[in-house]
């Protein structure tokens, strides 16, 4: 079961991350400099149909991998080792996920123009740096981490 649950984990890990950082380098550069929201629009319609499903399988792919290396749900949150500090990061940056991408949905994408473009960039950018970490942390519950 674990393998097929890491394969999932990383396929989904590749959706995630690979497409924000598409739509970070290449498409949101030439939306800001054409200021043409619409391009940035059409990217994510597309994006979303994968991009969503990718993210859901990262939760629950992730949550269950968590519970095979810390069976006890409330020792995730301990800290006195690496593993718990780990999925806790995950489970902080899923939230600043879940807290920029609503924002951007109920208060930005809905009034969007070129004059308020750049917060929408600026969301782009926080949401795809967070997709890297979330690989770095991921990476480093094999590795014993980076820092
Ligand atoms: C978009 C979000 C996420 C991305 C991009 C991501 C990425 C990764 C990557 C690249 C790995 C390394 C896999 C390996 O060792 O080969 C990993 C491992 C892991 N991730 Fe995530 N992850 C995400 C969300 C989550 C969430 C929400 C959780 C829940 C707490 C989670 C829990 C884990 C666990 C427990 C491992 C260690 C798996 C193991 O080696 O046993 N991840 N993740």
């Amino acid at each position: 079961m674990y393998k097929y649950l890491l394969l999932l984990h990383i396929l989904g890990a590749t959706i995630w991350t690979g497409g924000h950082l598409v739509l970070a380098v290449t498409v949101l550069p030439r939306a800001v400099r054409s200021r043409s929201p619409e391009i940035l629009l059409q990217f994510e319609s597309g994006f979303e149909k994968l991009g969503i499903p990718a993210l859901i399988i990262q939760v629950i792919t992730g949550v269950w991998l968590a519970y095979l290396r810390i069976p006890s749900v409330t020792s995730w949150f301990a800290l006195d080792n690496l593993a718990s500090r780990l999925i806790t990061g995950k489970l902080v940056l899923l939230l600043l996920t879940i807290m920029l991408a609503a924002h951007a949905r109920i208060r930005i994408i809905p009034r969007l123009s070129n004059t308020n473009l750049n917060f929408l960039a600026y969301h782009i950018i926080a949401v795809t740096f967070i997709s890297l970490l979330f690989v770095v942390l991921g990476v480093s519950f094999r590795t014993g981490g980076f820092f």
